[in-house]
């Protein structure tokens, strides 16, 4: 790994660990929760003060370059080679029902490409790092991804959009189709989490639509790192612009993108149903 490149995730590191710690603080607290506007896409004032010291880390280090942050948008120069996606707090629904599976990411995009990725999971104290070219981490052991290769041994997971009442590729009709051919599909409520545990092996394969940069970046590099594949829902490369992709270990990849091309739109009755509520 360059030293750049260990620098930047050493700088990753510093904004996950600082706003886990916001987050612990704030976790069993909040005073209020509220909603961005879709119903459903929760915010707290956790993500807010989370997503404060991780820009605060970053302006600090990094000044000159582009900062993507969940809640306050772009930041810095907009036309630097280095963009920082950020999600101060993946997995709001999770934490405001004090569910607690939830991280704080940090990814670097280089000319576009995921390279620098960090992600902590505060309440099972759980440090996932890696960068393009380095093995990954967790807690500063090496990960791998499983080998699990054939869908009938796999456990896969994957999450449903904001939009997901507004849409019919919604990923609903998805999540059936794998339920079948699977040992499960876990909904786990932190993209990050999802992309970090099929990078450390505890989930064999991740899909999802309707994802935005700060969800995806860290985790992406996390799983190639540890030796998976991410690409497109057709296998082209991954474009992290797209809001979707398939993350799986490089046996049961293939699979995911076969699978995903043969899935049958649901009946409509189930469509209107949730159109209605
Ligand atoms: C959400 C989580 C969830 C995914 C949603 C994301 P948020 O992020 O990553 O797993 O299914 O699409 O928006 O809102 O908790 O930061
Ligand atoms: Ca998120
Ligand atoms: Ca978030």
């Amino acid at each position: 790994m360059s030293a750049q490149l260990k620098n930047f995730l050493d700088i990753a590191t510093e904004a996950v660990l600082a706003a886990g710690g916001v987050l612990q603080s704030y976790w069993g607290k909040l005073e209020e929760i509220n909603e961005k506007g879709r119903s459903g896409d929760l915010i707290t004032a956790a993500d807010k003060a989370a997503e404060a010291v991780i820009l605060d880390v970053l302006q600090r280090h990094v000044p000159d370059h582009g900062l993507l942050a969940e809640e306050s948008g772009k930041q810095g120069s907009q036309t630097s080679r280095y963009l920082w996606a950020i999600d101060p707090l993946d997995g709001t629904t999770n934490y405001a029902h004090q569910y607690p599976l939830f991280s704080a990411s940090v990814g670097l995009l280089i000319d576009g490409i995921p390279q620098v990725g960090a992600v902590f999971v505060p309440a099972q104290n759980e440090l996932f790092r890696a960068a393009k070219g380095i093995e990954a981490t967790l807690n500063r052991q090496p990960i791998r991804v499983s080998s699990t290769d054939k869908l009938e041994k796999s456990l896969l997971v994957t999450g449903f959009a904001y939009d997901r009442r507004e849409t019919l590729d919604n990923n609903y009709a998805e999540f059936c189709h794998f339920t079948h051919l699977t040992q499960g599909v876990r909904r786990g409520g932190s993209a990050a989490v999802d992309l970090a545990y099929v990078a450390c092996g505890r989930l064999d394969g991740y899909w999802e639509r309707g994802l935005s940069p700060w969800d995806i970046t860290a985790g992406t590099v996390l799983v190639e790192a540890a030796g998976g594949k991410v690409t497109a829902y057709d296998g082209s490369p991954v474009d992290i612009f797209s809001g979707r992709l398939v993350a799986a270990n490089r046996q049961l990849h293939p699979a995911l993108i076969q699978e995903l091309a043969q899935v049958e739109p649901l009946p409509d009755r189930i469509w209107q149903k949730s159109k209605d509520k």
